[in-house]
Parts: structure tokens; sequence; C-alpha cells
């Protein structure tokens, strides 16, 4: 079923594995997290930034070709349709009327005052409407569509405390290191502020750049309090891999579907191996 975050991360945080938040483009995206998600018997989050959603045809779009396809496919498995770094009150306020059911602000480049008015205006809207909301404190690096970095600043344990008693989000993204797209090296996670902000939020936290962090500081992530990873880039990475070798193989190949097709299983095979990370399978 068609559910917000906010159990979901609840039940992650209580039994010690992240839920992955998957971003998707289009159709089979759409169709490959869902069917790994069932095969996995593992709750799943849709990630869809606001590009995706302008590229998919609007939010309205989205809730439709998802919920056809788990109609279609007989999902089972607890799902929920996240706008990720949601821009404006404007832009989740879309998202909600449309039917999303989990919604981030992130106003994280906004002066903390303005980001706390900005969070709260959210959580009341969405939670009259039963959608959850996240909130993000401290800058992530690199860059994922419209939301471009210069820099990284780690989020601040006081501010987040605060953030969080004064909006009454559901989760909380503290940017602690993590990059959007590849990591020059290996990632320095701020763990230390992960536990103290985790102890004193008492939230569900999520971790955005999931796209290679190794599986120490996944493991390290979720026994301090981390319930949500992010992952797109290396979706992407594996997806277009295969329409490469595809297309490179054979020179006159026009039907779509010989190329979409197999690079939707490397989607799927992908997130199996996410989710097997993060610890969400048959948790659902
Ligand atoms: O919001 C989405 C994520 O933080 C994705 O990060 O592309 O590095 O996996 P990634
Ligand atoms: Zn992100």
């Amino acid at each position: 079923p068609l559910v917000s975050m906010t159990q979901m991360l609840q039940d992650a945080k209580a039994g010690g594995y992240a839920v992955g938040q998957f971003n998707i483009n289009n159709l089979e995206y759409i169709q490959a997290i869902l069917q790994a998600a069932e095969e996995e018997k593992s709750p799943v989050i849709l990630g869809v930034s606001e590009g995706a959603g302008r590229y998919m045809g609007g939010y309205g779009v989205v809730v439709a070709m998802v919920t056809s396809v788990m109609e279609a496919q007989g999902t089972t498995v607890p799902v929920a349709i996240h706008l990720d770094h949601g821009s404006s009150f404007e832009q989740c306020a879309k998202a909600i009327h449309a039917g999303f059911t989990s919604v981030m602000i992130d106003a994280s480049h906004d002066p903390f005052e303005e980001n706390v008015a900005t969070t709260s205006k959210v959580v009341e809207l969405a939670h009259f409407h039963g959608v959850s909301v996240e909130a993000e404190l401290g800058t992530v690096g690199g860059q994922e569509d419209d939301v471009i970095a210069d820099g990284v600043i780690y989020a601040d344990p006081k501010e987040c405390q605060e953030l969080v008693e004064r909006t009454g989000i559901d989760t909380l993204a503290p940017a602690l290191g993590s990059v959007h797209g590849p990591y020059q090296g290996e990632p320095n996670l701020g763990f230390k502020e992960m536990e103290e902000i985790g102890a004193a939020t008492g939230l569900p936290l999520v971790l955005h750049g999931g796209t290679g962090i190794p599986l120490k500081d996944i493991q390290k992530a979720i026994s301090f309090g981390t319930s949500k990873i992010n992952v797109n880039t290396e979706n992407q990475i594996q997806q277009t891999k295969v329409v490469r070798e595809v297309l490179a193989a054979d020179s006159e190949m026009i039907d779509p579907r010989k190329y979409l097709g197999p690079s939707r299983d490397a989607i799927k095979n992908s997130v199996i191996g996410k989710m097997r990370e993060f610890g969400s399978s048959n948790k659902a």
C-alpha cells in the first residue's frame, strides 16, 4: 500500500535497519524499484526530485504511474512517494495535493529562522493530509538536478534539536559530509555529530548521497540512528552501463524496449543490492 514514511522509519529505527529512498525518472525506474521491493519483501521510498517530476510530466502523472504500476504488479509492501529536496512551500503543497505521501522541504540554504518558518508551514499542511515531512540542515556536497552545493557544511547539533522541536518534522537529514554523486576518495562522515543529533532529537535520521558509501559506514550510520538512505547516482550508473553496452553491440538497434528492458533489470539488481546492505529485506 501507499503510506507515509512515518511508521516505516520508526520501525526501521527500532529494528536497526534503514529504508532506501531510490530516485525515479520514468516508468522503468518505477517498475524496477517496485519489483525489487516486492521480491525482497522490503519497504521502499520512491524519491522524486523536482526535475524528475517535471520530466515525467508533473506530480499528478507520477502518482498515477506509481499507483497503476503497484496495481499491475500486485505490490503488497509499503511504498512512499516522496518529494526529494522540495525547494519551497509551493512545491511541497503541489506534491501533497497531487497525492504524494511524503515531502522533503530543503530550506537548508536559508538562514536558520527562515528554515524553521518554511518547514513549520510545510509540516502544518502535510500533517493535515497525513503526509510525512523531512527537513535538512547543513549542506550536502555535490550536485543533484537543481540542487547545487558550493561546499560541504556540517549540520550543527544544537540547531538540529531546535529545528525538530519547533517544527514537528518526522525525520531530519543532517548534512554530515555526504555528497550527491560520486565521492572523491572515501567519504568522511561526521559520526560523532550523527550520534549526538540522533540522541538529542529522538528522530530517525536521513543520509543523503548514498552512492559510494562503504558498507562499514552504512552500518555505522544505521547504528547511530540513520533510518533512511538516499540512492540515486548508483542506479543511474548501472542502468546507463547496460544501455551503452546494448547499443554499442548493435548499431542497427532502434527498439527502445531492447535497451530500456535490460537496463531496467540493472536498476532492479542495483536496488536489491542496496536493500540487502541497508538490512531492509524481509522487513515488510
Ligand atoms: O536526494 C538524493 C540522494 O541524496 C542521492 O544521492 O545520487 O549520491 O546517491 P546519490
Ligand atoms: Zn539528497
